[in-house]
């Protein structure tokens, strides 16, 4: 039916539903209760390769309990954490695990198992010793079939090989509509393709399914907010600047590396007041991990862990060509680590406007992704909203882009509240490469899925 409906509106394309890692979708309910984890010989270091490793060496059971509680049989407890629809990270007893939940896929579709893990990965927190494990739910789980949304966007990608052309008429339409923002005609979009576009602004791996609700908040968060200074931003902090350059992502769908980086970057030279002001390799990301899909996207949270379990590198040291080349990391090269890294408001769900502003403040840029409609891409200054309009001349996939919180602020005038964001796509685009969205309303889910990081400096 999804089909169908892609093929007969060629001139308008909305593909709804999910597109992530893998294919498979599942949710925090098919996640708590009882998990039986089956290991591999320990032992191992980081260059293990969890599709060789047979598992059953040992077993291990937790139980996963509302809201983000992890326990043993024990009785120990720890933490356990939804990766967005796609799989779970565990930490207890000093071990860290993180498996993608199994799938398979038959033609167009899609079975996902929420009640079982494909091989994953599991290592002390100090990254020493690793092995393999495979997770099954005690209580089992149905197996859910539907239209692979994998397939979907490979027929829709077909129709996005069309060149794109940039709509004046779309322009004159959003500027006409409201005041609140500016759209404006960049030349320089002519060279991207819709294809192009379609990685700009996410890619196939970046999005996000069922949209996640931020967590209302209590009075006691109120309180907290009352505190916090009523503007922020990295840029201007008693007038010294804490972020690093802006940068342009070509059109492979790295968003997320960069906005990872971005966040590295900045929160080092907080940490280090400046003293330090490295540039970090989005390549290696694209290149090298295993947490995500190269130039089809992934997701920041699972960059805080790959930084960690991996370490990266500097830009100089594997410049960055927005391809998916393969990994070559030059044996000198020194790494940087993430000591932690979370989702803001303390697991996948738990985000919200006022957590958001205090991790801002209290630690530095942090990541956040948003949905990117059409009129996204025309945006020159202002506070950006999504308008409703949708560009008539083309077909359009919505998309999940990751980008760098860096401010928040106040505008009496028009009476908004707004967030401040750096983006990937050049300094040319928007206001001098960052943007300003609607702040407390959710605008785009953007209040939905923060993701924080802490850097390890050099010494
Ligand atoms: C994924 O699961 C959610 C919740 O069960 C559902 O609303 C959604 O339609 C599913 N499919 C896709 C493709 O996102
Ligand atoms: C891991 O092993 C599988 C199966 O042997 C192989 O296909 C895959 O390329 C290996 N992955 C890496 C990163 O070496
Ligand atoms: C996919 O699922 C539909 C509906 O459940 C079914 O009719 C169809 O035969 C399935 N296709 C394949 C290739 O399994
Ligand atoms: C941070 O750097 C600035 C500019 O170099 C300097 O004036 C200031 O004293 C430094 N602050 C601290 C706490 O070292």
């Amino acid at each position: 039916m999804r089909v169908s409906t892609v093929l007969l509106c060629v001139l308008f394309l909305w593909v709804e539903g999910s597109l992530a890692d893998t294919p498979a979708n599942c949710t925090y309910e098919d996640l708590l209760g009882t998990w039986v984890l089956q290991l591999s010989k320990g032992g191992h270091d980081k260059t293990v390769n969890c599709s060789n490793e047979a598992t059953g060496v040992k077993m291990v059971t937790v139980t996963l309990e509302k809201l983000s509680v992890a326990r043993d049989d024990l009785g120990n407890t720890g933490f356990f954490t939804l990766i967005y629809n796609q799989g779970f990270e565990v930490t207890i007893n000093n071990y860290k695990w993180f498996g993608y939940f199994r799938y398979t896929e038959q033609g167009e579709n899609v079975t996902s198992y929420c009640d079982q893990t494909l091989p994953g990965w599991v290592h002390d927190v100090l990254g020493h010793n690793w092995a393999c494990f495979v997770a099954k739910r005690v209580e089992p789980i149905l197996p859910r079939t539907e239209v692979n949304p994998l397939q979907q966007h490979r027929l829709a990608r077909r129709l996005l090989q069309m060149q794109h052309k940039v709509n004046t008429d779309f322009i004159q339409t959003i500027n006409s509509a409201q005041s609140s923002w500016t759209a404006a005609y960049y030349p320089e979009h002519e060279k991207y393709s819709r294809k192009d576009w379609f990685y700009r602004a996410g890619g196939p791996a970046s999005r996000v399914p069922a949209r996640v609700r931020p967590a209302r908040w209590s009075a006691a968060g109120d309180k907290m907010a009352s505190a916090l200074p009523e503007h922020w931003d990295w840029r201007d902090v008693d007038g010294v600047n804490y972020l690093s350059p802006i940068r342009n992502q070509g059109s492979c769908g790295s968003c997320y590396s960069f906005a990872a980086m971005g966040m590295l970057e900045a929160r080092i030279r907080v940490l280090t007041n400046n003293s330090q002001t490295p540039i970090l390799s989005p390549q290696q990301v694209v290149s090298c991990s295993p947490y995500s899909q190269g130039c089809e996207g992934g997701f920041p949270y699972l960059m805080g862990k790959y930084v960690q379990d991996f370490g990266i590198v500097e830009e100089s040291c594997l410049p960055y060509v927005g391809d998916s080349t393969p990994c070559r990391i030059p044996r000198s090269c020194g790494r940087l680590y993430t000591a932690e890294y979370s989702y803001v408001g303390g697991f996948y769900g738990g985000c919200s406007e006022t957590a958001m502003m205090q991790e801002l403040v209290k630690n530095g840029p942090m990541a956040v992704s948003f949905e990117v409609y059409p009129d996204f891409s025309y945006y020159k200054e202002g506070i950006y909203h999504h308008t409703g309009l949708l560009d008539a001349t083309g077909p359009f996939e919505l998309t999940n882009h990751a980008v760098l919180l860096v401010g928040y602020g106040r505008c009496p005038k028009c009476g908004q509240n707004y967030w401040v964001v750096k983006n990937s796509w050049g300094d040319g685009w928007g206001e001098k490469g960052f943007f300003r969205i609607r702040r407390g309303s959710d605008e785009c889910a953007i209040e939905s899925i923060a993701v924080a990081a802490t850097p390890i400096p050099s010494l």
